[in-house]
């Protein structure tokens, strides 16, 4: 062969490969009708490792091309308590003169969070939905289970209460009280003052799973309001595992229909308080300040197979050092003022905002304020842990960066 057939050969492709996509796009217009693609482009959006440097680009982008139709990547965005609080106490008036009260028609009186990288779905990650929701004196919410895990973290000083397994869970700020898959739970407010709190979720994941149900049927529900009897007395799962370190020999750790769910359902946000407040003197995490995670006590892991929640302490003038992780990770803020940098953007956050931290995106927290501030966190790294998926980098003040492996 010459050489300038052997170029001519090597040439040649190219020019096929125009002709084979125009080609195969000609079968794709009659393949659509028996919904069938004919591959006629690569991979996308992320064809570069999750390390390589980002910087915000292709968060909240919507993904091009028939591979990636409809992809979305959440956004960091902050929601603001003097934005969003408002609302929830205009539908609390428009609850408490209603002939029908919207928790009957909409099962809840709550806003949802909408995260601006999702095109509109009721999500604020790709895999937490969070609503508000505010409960009038004498509001009920009829006894459900569901398959999806929830949880909710009280934003009231007291009032309000959610059942879970026969277990009353009087409700005071601070407070995580949980609501593993396939446990019996109602919720209501039987205080003067209307009360909030923020439920927060795995349902868009089990939704995306087509995994989410809900049963309303329990054996037992009793009266109009449907309400499930309260078998325990008030503490109950506290005074099993709430001491770390103890755990009862005596009882099954089971509770509820689901899989392997964390028996201790009721954190309360005093003991929040005094453990990091406790600890504020130590050392701590320099990507995290002082920072404990909840945990399921029988098994030391996440309290949810697909949400870990954490709390963290940092100190007045702290300044974390640069993290990135591949798990997308929810924050609200329960005491002081402060910011966070992530992806380019500078949040700034004080008492009862929220806001979220989207995945592979370098981010920081830094306290502002003259106080200590506490921020609850809720993260999918549980998930990304089970499934062989995280991975969290740092990067020090002099632009090192180490593998942070847990
Ligand atoms: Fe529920």
């Amino acid at each position: 062969m010459t050489a300038a057939a052997a170029t001519a050969q090597k040439k040649a492709p190219a020019g096929l490969s125009n002709t084979a996509r125009e080609l195969m796009e000609e079968i794709n217009q009659e393949a659509g009708k028996h919904n069938i693609w004919v591959r006629t482009q690569a991979n996308a959006p992320a064809q570069r490792p999750w390390f390589s440097e980002t910087a915000g680009e292709g968060s909240g982008q919507l993904a091009s091309g028939r591979v990636a139709a409809n992809q979305m990547k959440t956004l960091p965005h902050l929601w603001r308590w003097s934005e969003f609080s408002p609302y929830l106490h205009r539908i609390s008036e428009i609850a408490r003169k209603a002939e029908v009260s919207p928790i009957e028609f909409a099962d809840r009186q709550s806003i949802l969070l909408l995260n601006p990288g999702l095109n509109g779905r009721l999500q604020v990650t790709n895999t937490i939905r969070c609503a508000i929701s505010i409960y009038n004196p004498g509001d009920v919410a009829p006894v459900h289970l569901h398959s999806p895990n929830a949880s909710r973290t009280i934003l009231s000083d007291k009032g309000g209460y959610t059942v879970v397994e026969g277990e009353r869970c009087d409700a005071s700020r601070g407070d995580l009280i949980l609501t593993p898959n396939g446990t019996w739970h109602d919720h209501g407010n039987d205080s003067k003052e209307p009360v909030i709190w923020i439920d927060m979720l795995d349902w868009p994941l089990i939704e995306f799973l087509d995994a989410a149900w809900v049963d309303h049927d329990m054996p037992g529900a009793q009266g109009n309001a449907r309400v499930q009897p309260t078998t325990h007395r008030d503490g109950y799962s506290r005074r099993l595992y709430g001491r770390g370190g103890m755990m009862p020999t005596f009882v099954s750790h089971q509770i509820g229909v689901g899989r392997s769910p964390a028996p201790l359902i009721h954190y309360r946000g005093a003991d929040v308080h005094e453990t990091l407040h406790g600890l504020r003197k130590e050392k701590g995490d320099p990507h995290e300040g002082i920072k404990i995670d909840f945990v399921n006590p029988v098994t030391g892991e996440p309290v949810f197979k697909t949400l870990n929640y954490s709390a963290q302490l940092l100190r007045p003038g702290e300044e974390t050092e640069l993290k990135r992780e591949t798990a997308g990770t929810f924050h609200v803020v329960i005491e002081g003022t402060g910011a966070t940098e992530v992806g380019g953007k500078r949040l700034e956050w004080t008492q009862n905002d929220i806001f979220v931290v989207p995945n592979f995106l370098w981010r920081r927290h830094i306290n502002t304020g003259k106080n200590d501030a506490v921020i609850y966190s809720v993260s999918d790294a549980a998930l990304m842990r089970n499934i062989g998926q995280y991975y969290a980098q740092g990067r020090d003040k002099n632009g090192k960066v180490t593998e942070l492996v847990h």
